[in-house]
């Protein structure tokens, strides 16, 4: 009923969203990840939706319920969703980074299952920089003609609203929300810092859905 009643502020725009985690192969049977749960992130799709976007949704491994009316891209490694989400910022009007990229892979991920060897000795694993994906979207053309408008989520675990304005400087948006701890993963509810070019202001705790509807007229003003 609420969602009934919502003002359809995106109506005829396109909104592109990453969540979740990502999962970086080690070996065909294990590899690295992160507590990331992709609520916050199918919580922006599905109020989106509600304001009347037409909604995609890149997601890395999550155990939640696609949002109707969202089409839903399933990838698992920081490369495939760069690989997903590029062609798809093409023709968006809105680009929301929610999710948890993986910093870093695996340098080789071995083709068979690692064994012990019985030396006792534990396999050394390198690692290498993914891809940053909101800073290569926020980069490019459509971004910076202003056909894009490109939005950052920071997670920190200190100097939250430092490290959040550096961020949105860094990666080139016009607006960057911060979880403001304690740590929010898998949790229902959240709190935001939401920082653009006048200044910050702060979501206070409430349900992600309800957040995320905030967040969404927030951008609409933005538009
Ligand atoms: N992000 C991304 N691709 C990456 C890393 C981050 O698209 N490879 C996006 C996230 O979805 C988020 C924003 O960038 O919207 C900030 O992510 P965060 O992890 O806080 O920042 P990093 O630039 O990775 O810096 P650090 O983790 O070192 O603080
Ligand atoms: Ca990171």
């Amino acid at each position: 009923l609420v969602a009934f009643f919502q003002p359809k502020r995106l109506a005829g725009k396109r909104v592109l969203i990453t969540a979740g985690p990502t999962f970086e192969a080690i070996d065909p049977v294990r590899g690295i990840t992160n507590l990331s749960s992709g609520k916050m992130g199918f919580a922006i799709a599905r109020a989106a939706r509600e304001a009347g976007a037409q909604v995609t949704l890149v997601a890395g491994p999550v155990s939640l319920a696609t949002p109707r009316g969202v089409t839903r891209i399933d990838v698992r490694s920081a490369r495939d969703m760069m690989a997903a989400t590029q062609p798809e910022a093409e023709g968006a009007d809105v680009f929301i980074a929610t999710a948890a990229v993986a910093d870093w892979r695996p340098a080789t991920a071995s083709e068979h299952k690692i064994k012990k060897d019985g030396s006792g000795q534990a396999p050394a694993l390198a690692f290498t920089e993914n891809p940053d994906i909101l800073a290569t979207v926020a980069q490019s053309a459509r971004a910076k003609s202003g056909a894009l408008f490109c939005v950052g989520f920071a997670a920190e675990s200190q100097d939250l609203a430092a490290n959040a304005q550096a961020k949105r400087l860094r990666k080139g948006v016009p607006l960057l929300v911060g979880n403001i701890g304690p740590a929010t993963f898998g949790a229902e509810d959240n709190a935001l810092l939401v920082i653009d070019d006048q200044g910050s202001f702060e979501m206070p705790r409430a349900p992600k859905l309800q957040l995320a509807r905030a967040l969404v007229a927030q951008i609409a003003n933005h538009l």
